[in-house]
């Protein structure tokens, strides 16, 4: 259709029809069983408001979607395609692992080409949107939506943004092998106090700017299609009933003319956040809001027309958020093809091809972190070993993280199936050692309560120490629940369950080379875990092929190049912790001693692994950091060379990073922020020199005065393997 037409329809429109469009409804609501990812309210519609819906929500195979669309369509006045919208966040069946996982890979790049092939394999199955990426930034592990997040950082996270957007929607989200992107969740939803999920987040404007929401930015200017409003509040006011930060600054100071879908129910919940007496007056602060779409409630569908005819309300407003959609459902193409093309799909041909497996395979295996490796004792020998596989995760198919609706354990390779795949003469053996779970303490996911088979604890302990004191290597597979984190997930102690936590203290006993990998949709207090470990891998859930990713790790088929989005703190006393933090007046000088300082009395300041952190097989010497000038000026930038060389036996990946650190400004300046990295692979012996350019932009921040500009003065750049790097080279900023 032409704008034109466009223009043409919206004008024939009734106001009902209209606001019909502003409505998303569940799936349940048209299909038994479909996936719930929020509360199942009393939706209130009528068989006349029902049909005149503009999306809906979860519908994830091609027949139903199909049957809706046709029954939909043909008893919608004016004939609109519905939109299909689902939460595909790491992977439609070939699932890889969670965002925070492909953080650590500080690939953006390879997320890019996950999103596009999540995208094929949605598209084909008739699929519009995705709800993803979610970028919000995430500095406290208490939450358990940073499983959802690429991490801590600012300038990471909008590196990833924009290419998980060009990913999903390609040149062409009309193409068949696009969907539109929604970033989520607009804004700063990764800051509740406590780490507790919904609560209020209490942010300067300046850190809002500066910190939080430049990876939304960064997928708005990719061109994403779809924006959503979080939950919790900013600056007191609800983001989805919040003027200034939906209309003034995503809308007039960025220029995102996209849709703008509240989150699920969040519309209504204006009214429990205690800014809007009643239905009525929630559906005036959206609309007014510019929330162009209500997610599974039916506020817009009962108050819109009353609003618009009691004079509270201009119908422009209506009409402003209905051509919205309807330029949506026609960039992708829907008026000419409802079915968006999957209707010619062969799935068989895209959904799970070899392709995709081995695309998860290697962002398994980018993804998970070497946080230690005493001795060496990884890579494991393929020849002549006893190895003890030992855990609830040895066997364990469920590896896909919570977010993942149509990730299948018949469809994911185990620790144990991959460990077999070895070409190997060792003789491993396999035991489950304890239960994953605490039973006193129940676990509720979003299909009900997480149960586990029922075991004799004993035996299984039993079984685990008989084959560790047998064992040269015990490699432990220890690890949260799926349930554990992802959303409505918070958890306000960040250990292991207690079964496994015993468990490991009775191998220990029995045995000291422990190899010990995680699976976790968060960075946990592994204190425990780590001093009676020689080797600790953070696996995070890796997806259908960690198995296989996580066995050619362990025996050297794959180098390790993870490195850490988010810290691992000391302990859960510590968070939210972070890098890119302030001195403060009182800078620890590292003299417990003296105890006016900004410290702890009884941990330390600095968390156990440091963003940034990750070890290789190999060994990185930074032979040389060099500037091309002292002197950064306006339109003319200088670089930084980096000359690194691979001095182990084996080749490796390392992620070089450069952090920039503002000596003086306004206001305080972090101690530093990662502005550049970039992954080299280098043979043994091999060198090569990587470049950064550093220009006044990347200086910029929002200064005392609340312009957005850098200050002339003095810098020092780092250079080094992780955020703790004190390598470092001084520059000025200077006027032309
Ligand atoms: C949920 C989540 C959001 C998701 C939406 C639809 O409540 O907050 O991330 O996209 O509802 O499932």
């Amino acid at each position: 259709m032409t704008r034109e037409d466009l223009t043409k329809l919206l004008a024939d429109m009734t106001l009902s029809e209209k606001i019909g469009q502003l409505v998303q409804i569940p799936g349940f609501l048209i299909e038994k069983g479909s996936v719930l990812t929020g509360p199942a309210l009393e939706m209130g519609f009528t068989e006349e408001n029902l049909y005149n819906v503009g999306a809906t929500l979860s519908i994830l195979s091609f027949d139903r979607i199909k049957e809706i669309q046709d029954e939909f369509m043909a008893h919608q006045p004016h004939h609109i395609p519905m939109l299909f919208m689902a939460d595909i966040i790491n992977g439609y069946r070939s699932v890889f692992p969670i965002p925070l996982a492909q953080g650590c890979s500080f690939d953006p790049e390879l997320s890019g080409e996950l999103a596009a092939m999540s995208a094929k394999e949605s598209a084909a199955n008739g699929l519009h949107v995705t709800f993803s990426p979610m970028v919000d930034l995430v500095r406290d592990a208490r939450w358990g939506r940073v499983m959802e997040s690429t991490g801590e950082d600012t300038y990471l996270n909008a590196r990833f943004a924009e290419e998980i957007v060009k990913g999903y929607q390609g040149n062409d989200i009309s193409d068949a092998q696009s969907v539109a992107a929604c970033v989520k969740h607009f804004a700063a939803y990764g800051a509740p106090e406590g780490g507790r999920d919904y609560n209020t987040v209490e942010l300067s404007e300046r850190t809002l700017r500066d910190d939080y929401l430049p990876a939304y930015h960064a997928a708005v200017d990719a061109g994403v299609e779809m924006v959503m409003t979080s939950f919790n509040t900013i600056d007191r006011i609800p983001a989805t009933g919040n003027e200034a930060i939906m209309r003034k600054l995503l809308r007039d100071e960025w220029g995102f003319n996209g849709t703008l879908i509240s989150d699920w129910a969040a519309i209504n919940e204006l009214i429990t956040n205690g800014v809007a007496e009643d239905e009525m007056e929630a559906a005036e602060l959206a609309i007014r809001a510019g929330v162009d779409m209500d997610m599974c409630t039916p506020v817009y569908a009962s108050c819109l027309q009353k609003l618009v005819e009691e004079g509270r309300i201009e119908e422009r407003l209506i009409d402003e958020s209905c051509m919205r959609i309807l330029e949506l459902k026609n960039k992708l193409g829907l008026f000419e093809d409802p079915y968006h093309h999957a209707q010619e799909a062969d799935v068989t041909k895209v959904v799970l091809c070899d392709a995709h497996r081995a695309l998860c395979r290697k962002a398994a295996e980018e993804s998970v972190v070497l946080l230690k490796n005493k001795k060496d004792i990884l890579p494991l020998s393929k020849v002549g070993m006893n190895i003890a596989f030992i855990g609830p995760y040895v066997d364990a198919h469920r590896l896909y993280g919570v977010w993942s609706m149509l990730g299948r354990e018949e469809d994911t390779v185990s620790v144990k199936e991959g460990v077999e795949a070895i070409d190997q003469e060792n003789t491993c053996t396999f035991s489950k050692g304890c239960r994953l779970l605490d039973p006193k303490f129940p676990l509720y996911g979003f299909r009900g309560q997480e149960t586990e088979e029922d075991t004799d604890d004993e035996e299984l302990l039993l079984d685990a120490v008989i084959k560790a004191k047998k064992a040269d290597v015990v490699v432990m597979c220890l690890g949260e629940h799926p349930c554990h984190s992802g959303e409505a997930g918070s958890r306000g102690n960040i250990r292991l369950p207690k079964p496994q936590r015993k468990l490991i203290k009775e191998i220990a006993k029995v045995n000291s080379n422990i190899v010990t990998i995680i699976f976790h949709g968060r960075p946990l207090d592994i204190r425990g875990i780590d001093k009676r470990s020689r080797a600790v891998m953070a696996a995070w859930f890796p997806g259908i092929e960690g198995g296989n990713a996580i066995a050619r790790l362990l025996f050297g088929d794959a180098e390790p190049s993870g490195r850490l989005a988010m810290s691992f703190p000391y302990s859960i006393g510590q968070v939210p912790v972070h890098y890119d933090c302030f001195t403060t007046g009182r800078e620890f000088s590292g003299d417990v001693t003296n105890r006016f300082q900004s410290k702890y009395l009884d941990i330390p300041n600095q968390p156990l692994y440091a963003f940034g952190h990750g070890l290789s097989y190999t060994t990185f010497d930074y032979v040389s950091v060099t500037l091309s000038n002292d002197v950064v000026r306006d339109g003319a930038p200088i670089t930084l060379d980096v000359k690194i060389k691979n001095i182990g036996k084996r080749a490796g990946v390392e992620v070089v990073q450069l952090y920039i650190r503002d000596l003086k400004g306004s206001v305080v300046r972090p101690v530093k922020k990662l502005k550049g990295f970039e992954r080299v692979a280098l043979e043994s012996g091999e060198e090569k020199t990587v470049s950064f350019v550093i220009d006044k932009e990347m200086l910029k921040f929002t200064r005392a005065d609340m312009s957005y500009d850098a200050e002339n003065g003095a810098f020092y750049a780092y250079v080094g393997s992780n955020s703790r790097t004190e390598r470092h080279v001084s520059f000025t900023l200077a006027d032309s």
